[in-house]
């Protein structure tokens, strides 16, 4: 299982693109998190329909390539989203503290949470759908006041009751389940409690490695142990939920980066081998399901993050930001493929887990064994899961063909470092049994009614297998093993050899076996030519050699299959004898029978590489620019503006002064907000000012249009306070004298911390005097959400966005040209503009992105707009990120692109920003990114009322 979020992606034609990833890796379910913000603008308002918003596409795709789904549409998700993916109205105290049975709050998430069970309920699997699950809250493991004590916390249970039942009434009918964040929660099991809130399925969430790039925020949870340290879930399992299919609804599959993680983020901490180790170990830990977070996160863009994390949602996941796939999608892959074919794992009793099982105890061993079948899994790995030593070791297995110390004939099994190995015993292949193999199984397909059987092992080490009622086998092809020998043992044949880079196959009577490597295993795929997520063996193919295939079809004596490559290469495909053509992405490929059973075709056409597309993009030097902040003026027009007034406060954190500046209670929600305060007759001679705006967020101040100062900001302070001298401004003292502030806006809080406001929380005079009054903008039309495609969280109160200067079609043939190089040399904003023709080649899949730098020390806080879609916040003192992914659909490929650029620079040291174009990979495939995407990129109209 995996999830991917529909609004971190927001074009829904490369939804199909991620998940024929997700497929190909061998997984059989998908998750999505839903996110009410996203959908609801302003309270009794919903969206289902606009853009990316309709997301019962998500639906059609997976029953189209045979992928079950997991819905969980909240109504909180966390998911690094703004509030946790509740919406900015929700969040002004108005309805409450959230996430209990408060009626205002229930009667706030009743409309969302109703009409998204209606829509999904149409597609489950009992209305002949592939929803199969539904999660209902997230991490919200409220059940007990004292666990121990089995308090019960009734709030909690009669908001679980309440959301139970509502989406019972509106036709969900899949079994429900929740996410523990933690083993201590212990929350919502029918095994545990009679107590109500209970779900169907108890299931936990964990993050071994941290959930964080910046290992330091989890040393509070996952305490100060060894890094790569694996845990135990089954005690957690056996004691809450014993009679449940044991559920990790999230494990982790990377982690997300904050503001200061490392640029790129952290693949390393979560890499190949952790893959490789702690998947394992789930399987050790007799898991039933595990649901990958993520195995795609996408793009935080727009502000639908929370503070601590920046534009980008990556999550070091497998399949990248930008959907590339690497070694990390390769390793999940032999896992994913693995689970697949073991089908005697879905029910298996934990017999062993202990060191006497090996030759070592540096190697522990745990036996699952299938009391129907006979057939087991041993799970070996490292006694210590960090440590790195390369061990070899002997194992002993009870098996049909009676108790054996493995291998018997080859070189010992080797863990080398962080590794693991699940050593199958009894596997059934067809008509024979697998009675073990020392090499890991990676796939099992039928043709023909002969099982061909695919075992991996890293290049150099030894394997052994014993094939039951076997004589020995031919060796077909032998570049890819040494030694190979075949000793005749009671019952069949022992086959043991030593593992070379490529493939080796045997042919046995009844059976074809491929001997592969670590690295032509990353490159075998198992398309299936049917949309069952089960994929049955003898509905797969095996096809090595390209980059990816996504898919297979069988129509008589061809075979056609679709995919990416990247060079040239050779496909060496197993398929039915019958097949005598093979059609890739619409071409036939040359194929040959080889003497080993294969089909042999070359692709001869070698790929766009990443630098010829590069040399095919515009420069990025044309700008035009214009003054982005007239606001700080005093003479500025804020007629339009709503009067900021209010005397008190639903918020449970009330201000220090008066009136009420938080800018949700007056409907602006996201990004850049903008205040004037006038006072007259006053002999002010500073001000102090407190706003709050999340970590990592900045503000400046102006008095009559002079700039007196910002805070710049920091990652860990969520409210900047800064006491600053009107002594390099003008002060009226007669006439009205107008303090602007411009406040950068990160997000909200998660959790709790959801309704922390956003705005001035003290503004007081230093000397002398009041203010009279204050105005506000934001967002160009607040929760009227006036750009219903781009969506509520794709823009703030910016000059340029509230007049749509970021938008498609406005004119700004009257502007100077500039470029954001040599940009100012004063505080303030500045706004730029340029438009590119793109025109890609066909046929290619090319990820782009823009990258980023700056002078060292520059306090700059720059917005990029692509289409009119905010795809990147560089905040180069605050932030590590450079490189910005921007998704085609929201570049048009084969046509105009306006790009847009707000440079505010924080100090008198003013701005150089500097921007380009990168090419984050480059394939040829089947997926089309030049499709006609103008739906998703409507044009400017005039926006002169939100002026
Ligand atoms: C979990 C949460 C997810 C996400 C994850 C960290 O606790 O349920 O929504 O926030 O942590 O990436």
């Amino acid at each position: 299982m995996v999830w991917r979020n529909y609004w971190r992606i927001p074009v829904p034609e490369l939804w199909v693109d991620i998940l024929e990833k997700v497929k190909a890796a061998g997984f059989n379910t998908v998750s999505f998190y839903s996110h009410w913000g996203y959908h609801s603008a302003r309270d009794g308002h919903l969206d289902f329909e606009s853009g990316s918003r309709n997301f019962t596409r998500l639906f059609d795709i997976c029953k189209d390539i045979g992928l079950y789904v997991l819905f969980r549409p909240g109504p909180y998700v966390n998911a690094e989203a703004s509030a946790g993916g509740f919406p900015g109205w929700l969040t002004t105290g108005a309805y409450g503290t959230l996430r209990n049975n408060d009626s205002r709050y229930t009667d706030a998430w009743t409309p969302f949470m109703s009409e998204i069970s209606k829509i999904v309920a149409d597609y489950q699997i009992t209305r002949g759908g592939h929803v199969i699950l539904y999660q209902i809250e997230n991490e919200f493991g409220n059940q007990w006041r004292n666990v121990d004590l089995k308090t019960p916390n009734y709030p909690a249970i009669a908001y679980m009751e309440l959301l139970k039942s509502n989406a019972r009434a509106n036709g969900i009918d899949v079994p429900l389940i929740h996410n523990n964040p933690n083993f201590r929660t212990k929350s919502w099991s029918k095994d545990y409690s009679n107590e109500g809130g209970n779900v169907d399925n108890y299931a936990l969430d964990h993050y071994p490695s941290c959930w964080s790039c910046d290992l330091s925020e989890c040393t509070g949870t996952n305490g100060n142990v060894p890094d790569f340290t694996t845990y135990d879930y089954y005690s957690n399992f056996q004691q809450v939920a014993p009679t449940q299919p044991s559920f990790l609804a999230e494990f982790q599959g990377g982690s997300y980066n904050p503001w200061q993680g490392p640029a790129g983020g952290c693949v390393n901490t979560t890499g190949p081998e952790w893959v490789n180790v702690f998947y394992r170990h789930n399987v050790e830990q007799k898991v039933t399901s595990m649901n990958v977070y993520m195995l795609f996160g996408g793009s935080n863009w727009g502000q639908i993050a929370f503070p601590t994390v920046g534009t980008s949602y990556d999550y070091s996941a497998p399949i990248t930001e930008s959907r590339t796939i690497g070694e990390k999608y390769h390793e999940t892959k032999l896992f994913g493929q693995f689970l697949r074919v073991a089908r005697d794992l879905t029910k298996v009793d934990r017999i062993a887990n202990n060191t006497g099982l090996t030759s070592t105890p540096d190697i522990k061993t745990t036996e699952l064994r299938n009391p129907d079948t006979n057939g087991a899994f041993y799970v070996t790995a490292h006694t210590l899961s960090p440590s790195r030593d390369k061990t070899s070791f002997k194992l002993s297995i009870s098996t049909s063909a009676g108790n054996l110390t493995v291998p018997q004939y080859a070189s010992d099994i080797v863990l080398n470092g962080r590794q693991s190995k699940i050593i199958v015993t009894d596997f059934t292949i067809g008509k024979q049994k697998l009675i073990y193999s020392t090499a890991e199984v990676l796939t099992v397909s039928v043709q023909d009614g002969v099982p061909v059987v695919l075992l991996w092992l890293p290049a150099g080490e030894s394997g052994e297998f014993f094939l039951s009622g076997a004589q020995a086998g031919q060796v077909k092809k032998s570049e890819g093993a040494s030694g190979v020998k075949f000793s005749p043992v009671d019952g069949g044949t022992v086959v043991s050899y030593t593992q070379l880079a490529g493939s080796a196959v045997i042919d046995f009577e009844g059976s074809k076996f491929v001997l592969v490597d670590r690295a032509s295993a990353y490159k075998t795929w198992m398309p299936s030519t049917s949309n069952d997520p089960f994929t049955a063996e003898n509905s797969t193919v095996i096809v090595q050699g390209p980059y990816l295939v996504r898919s297979a079809a069988i129509d008589g004596n061809v075979l056609t299959l679709t995919g990416d490559w990247t060079e040239s290469i050779d496909l060496d495909i197993y398929a039915p004898m019958s097949i005598q053509k093979v059609v890739f992405n619409g071409k036939t490929i040359r194929v040959n029978r080889t003497r080993y059973g294969s089909l042999l075709g070359r692709f001869l056409s070698a790929a766009s590489t990443a630098s010829s597309i590069k040399s095919q993009l515009p420069p990025l030097t044309k700008w035009k620019v214009s003054d982005g902040l007239p606001e700080r003026n005093g003479n500025y027009d804020d007629s339009r503006w709503t009067v900021a007034n209010h005397t008190k406060t639903p918020n449970p954190t009330p201000p220090a002064t008066y009136p009420v500046l938080y800018a949700d209670e007056y409907d602006f929600h996201t990004g850049n907000i903008l205040w004037r305060g006038r006072f007259s007759n006053s002999n002010a001679t500073g001000v102090f000012l407190s706003v709050i705006g999340g970590t990592g967020s900045g503000w400046s101040a102006f008095l009559n249009g002079a700039f007196i100062g910002s805070w710049l900001g920091s990652t860990s302070v969520t409210r900047g306070e800064q006491q600053l001298s009107f002594a390099n401004a003008t002060l009226n003292s007669n006439t009205t004298n107008v303090l602007f502030i411009i406040q950068d806006h990160m997000g909200k809080d998660q959790t709790s911390g959801a309704t922390n406001p956003r705005g001035i929380f003290n503004a007081t005079l230093i000397g002398g005097g009041t203010f009279s009054s204050w105005k506000v903008a934001g967002k160009a039309g607040g929760g009227q959400n006036i750009d219903p495609i781009r969506g509520p969280y794709n823009e703030g109160g910016l000059h340029a966005e509230r007049l749509g200067w970021h938008l498609p079609g406005f004119d700004d043939s009257a502007w100077e040209n500039g470029t954001p190089q040599t940009s100012s040399s004063n505080a303030g904003v500045k706004f730029y503009r340029t438009v590119v023709p793109l025109d890609l080649p066909r046929g290619v899949d090319a990820s782009l992105g823009f990258v980023f730098s700056s002078p060292a020390g520059s306090k700059v806080r720059v917005q990029l707009y692509v289409n009119g879609y905010m795809f990147a916040k560089y905040i180069p003192h605050i932030g590590n990120q450079v490189t910005f992914p921007v998704f085609p659909g929201i570049l048009n490929y084969h046509g105009d692109n306006t790009i847009g650029l707000s440079v505010w620079s924080q100090t008198t040291a003013g701005a150089s920003v500097s921007v380009d174009w990168t090419v984050i990979g480059a394939v040829e495939s089947s997926l089309d990114v030049g499709f006609d995407s103008t739906y998703l990129r409507p044009g400017w109209s005039d926006r002169s009322e939100y002026y």
